[in-house]
């Protein structure tokens, strides 16, 4: 062998031995020694790179997993947590380390329709079932709207090795659902009672058969004219939630002296005020510092919430309040009524939600406080209900003195 270490090497191995038997021996030894080394570096070598390639793939199906936007979760063919993505230990509150090896039904139980859905690979058959729509519950013992689909997996001879199962949220377009259907509701009683007395009143007018004398007339003709206004005021409201809604709301801001804006809604409804037997007031600082705001948009916050007051207080006196602190005024308007129970106060800022006081017995939509939530955040500012010393509600917003020029 010419020259380099391993010629060394051998020269070496040559020189050790006397014993001609000996010699053979460790010849042959040597030559196995050297084909079994040579194969594994060769088998190393092999090995190496198929374990590059599979870790390759399995980062590339890790991160196809994780980023997936929806929940998926792998089970053995007992049903038993394998593992799942960042986006089930977001929704269900669970973290691998918690859940792997327990039952699925106990980390992730699923209802449908009322019925617990069992994930159990065992049980399923062909490729799996059809996704449904079922309701998990988080580990906080939250219920969740979620569609499930499970697929089975098999090896290559068809040995059930377990499911991957998808769960995808779907509480948004359940919300979409809710509100449409609160708002097909919302369209039918409210508009209708206006719209059957409308087309009663005027049938009656312009019956040829029928003649009303002068004062029924115009009796007749002053209720279409109150209900039309209602309807009215109900579609336009109807339109700003909508564009609220699809994210259109456009200030026109100018600057405004905020204890003005108030006495010109106060004034406005003070004529409902009297015919209730409420008495209006308001509560000034002395001198306010003027404003920055769109002017109609705040006096339509500041009507909502006296109409309300005034709607559903049932009390003797509503009080427009306007403070001013260094950062921020605060219109406030007190009522001496039922209150709002605390479960609700968040709640009746939702479009279309009437609370406690709404369905059956007053008017509205529901969308009241809603647009004045939107306005007012919109200005920068925060909108909410507390309870009043001593009896009732008292309803606020601020707007931030940023607003200010
Ligand atoms: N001052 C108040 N006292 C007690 N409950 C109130 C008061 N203001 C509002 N609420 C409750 O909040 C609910 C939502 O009010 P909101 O103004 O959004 O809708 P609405 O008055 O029902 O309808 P509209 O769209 O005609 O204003 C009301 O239905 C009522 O139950
Ligand atoms: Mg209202």
């Amino acid at each position: 062998m010419p020259g380099g270490p391993d010629a060394e090497d051998v020269q070496l191995s040559l020189d050790l031995p006397t014993d001609p038997t000996l010699f053979g021996d460790l010849e042959r030894l040597l030559t196995r020694v050297v084909e079994a080394a040579g194969g594994r570096v060769h088998l190393v070598v092999q090995n190496a790179a198929l374990l590059r390639r599979l870790l390759e793939e399995r980062r590339w199906l890790e991160a196809a997993v994780h980023q997936s936007g929806n929940g998926v979760l792998i089970l053995d063919r007992q049903g038993m947590v394998v593992g799942f993505n960042l986006v089930l230990e977001r929704l269900s509150g669970w973290s691998l380390d918690d859940a792997v090896g327990k039952p699925s039904h106990q980390v992730f139980p699923f209802e449908v329709a009322g019925t617990s859905y069992s994930l159990q690979p065992l049980a399923m058959e062909g490729d799996g079932p059809p996704p449904v729509e079922a309701r998990l519950t988080t580990r906080e013992g939250a219920p969740l709207d979620v569609e499930v689909a499970s697929a089975l997996v098999r090896d290559d001879r068809g040995v059930l090795l377990g499911s991957v199962v998808t769960v995808r949220d779907i509480r948004a377009r359940k919300e979409k659902e809710r509100l449409e259907r609160i708002f097909l509701s919302a369209v039918s009683h409210e508009l209708q009672t206006p719209i059957a007395i409308i087309k009663g009143f005027a049938g009656l007018l312009s019956d040829p058969e029928i003649s009303l004398p002068p004062e029924q007339v115009r009796q007749k003709a002053a209720i279409i004219e109150e209900e039309s206004a209602r309807l009215e005021r109900m579609v336009s409201q109807m339109l700003l939630a909508s564009r609220l809604q699809a994210g259109g709301l456009k200030l026109e801001r100018e600057t405004v002296a905020l204890e003005a804006l108030v006495a010109r809604v106060v004034e406005k409804l003070e004529p409902v005020a009297q015919a209730r037997g409420v008495t209006l007031r308001c509560d000034y600082p002395g001198e306010i510092a003027p404003l920055h705001v769109d002017a109609g948009k705040i006096e339509q916050v500041v009507g909502n919430l006296i109409e309300n007051a005034l709607k559903y207080s049932g009390g003797h006196t509503v009080t427009v309040r306007v403070a001013q602190r260094p950062w921020e005024f605060e219109v406030s308007v007190v009522d001496e009524g039922v209150g709002v129970p605390l479960e609700s106060r968040e709640q009746i800022f939702q479009p279309f939600e009437r609370g406690a006081q709404g369905p059956g017995k007053i008017h509205g939509t529901g969308l009241g406080l809603f647009i004045c939530k939107a306005i007012v955040e919109a200005h920068g500012g925060h909108i909410g209900v507390e309870d009043a010393p001593g009896r009732g509600s008292r309803f606020y917003f601020t707007l931030p003195r940023g607003s200010t020029p």
